[in-house]
């Protein structure tokens, strides 16, 4: 379906973009990226600048805070993935539940990832009641965000 089509341009096209990262970009990652690895996900899940991030060990409920909106738009054919300044959502060994906040543009519609699971080498994505499976290796790498104003002095 359309969408399965999407994903596959998006995830063969990530790699590309990892190619020529800005030398000056700090790549540390953060608390809410070690988190990721701790529940068996890749970083790459995550854009580079997470600036605050709260998580209920208990209940595995999370909210992680960005600079702003943060996108990313995929070429050639200009698909767009944005993060919400915001994104909540639980996150357990190998499941992010009750996602909010992460959307992809495809096909003249926003489509909300409403979790994500991990089941092996890959990751399963759910789009509402979709899903589309991609190997998690080409998530190893987490992006930056674009058309952000950095001081870079
Ligand atoms: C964490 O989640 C548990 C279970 O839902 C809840 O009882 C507890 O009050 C939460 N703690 C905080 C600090 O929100």
């Amino acid at each position: 379906m359309k969408l399965s089509l999407f994903l596959i341009c998006f995830l063969v096209l990530l790699p590309l973009s990892l190619q020529d990262p800005s030398p000056n970009q700090v790549k540390a990652p953060t608390r809410a990226h070690a988190e990721l690895t701790n529940h068996g996900f890749p970083i790459g899940l995550l854009p580079l600048s997470v600036k605050d991030y709260f998580i209920n060990k208990t209940s595995g409920e999370f909210s992680l805070f960005l600079d702003g909106t943060c996108k990313i738009t995929l070429p050639p054919d200009n698909y767009l993935a944005t993060y919400s300044k915001q994104v909540t959502g639980r996150i357990f060994q190998g499941k992010i539940a009750e996602l909010q906040g992460i959307r992809v543009r495809a096909f003249f519609q926003w489509w909300s990832i409403t979790g994500i699971r991990s089941s092996g080498d890959n990751l399963v994505f759910e789009v509402g009641m979709v899903t589309a499976k991609y190997p998690s290796k080409n998530f190893d790498e987490s992006l930056d965000c674009e058309g952000r104003r950095r001081s870079s002095s």
